[in-house]
């Protein structure tokens, strides 16, 4: 078992989803909006921002591999569940829990920018600036974060504390 040490309040994370709605608003005005949600670590904060953003906003879901039951990501992106919609023209948010090394970042951003949407920017809850090693940046960051294992608000250790309403350390115990 892990010990967990809280890091973002529950208040702090419903604060920061506020103000992405907020900049958000600014600045794309009453355009309709298409979430796509990197999944599983996204489903709390595109659930919770979807709802914030109101207005005509449609979501979808992408999948990628992710680090498995690991704590350090293998540097190699592949699309496990592609999405279901035509992004052709729209105006696409990829919505992402975490940027870490950046790896999966740069990918998504590379193979939905050859799909011509009509615009395509990030959101990302938490980034890790200096776990980088791709050059991944995301338009709108909640959280800059120590290069420290995170569980909570979607995301997981081996499927674990996903379901937590705060995001935590997490060191073994
Ligand atoms: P990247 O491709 O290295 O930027 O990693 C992105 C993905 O790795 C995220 O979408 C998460 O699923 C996972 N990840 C990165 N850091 C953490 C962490 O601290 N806790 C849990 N998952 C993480």
């Amino acid at each position: 078992m892990g010990e967990l040490q809280v890091l973002i309040s529950q208040e702090q994370i419903h604060d920061c989803v506020r103000e992405f709605a907020l900049s958000i608003r600014k600045d794309y005005g009453e355009e309709p909006l298409l979430l796509v949600g990197v999944l599983k670590g996204s489903f709390h904060l595109i659930s919770d921002l979807a709802r914030e953003l109101g207005g005509e906003t449609t979501i979808d879901f992408i999948q990628v591999s992710s680090y498995g039951h690991e704590k350090s990501s293998s540097g190699i992106v592949q699309i496990r569940k592609d999405l279901d919609t035509n992004i052709e023209g729209k105006n696409v948010l990829i919505v992402e829990d975490i940027v870490d090394t950046g790896a999966t970042l740069s990918h998504l951003r590379e193979l939905l920018a050859t799909r011509k949407p009509k615009s395509l920017r990030v959101v990302a809850l938490l980034s890790k600036p200096q776990a980088r090693k791709m050059n991944a940046a995301a338009e709108y960051v909640g959280f800059e974060i120590p290069d420290e294992f995170v569980v909570g608000y979607g995301l997981d250790y081996a499927e674990r504390y996903r379901n937590l309403p705060y995001i935590a350390i997490l060191r073994e115990g």
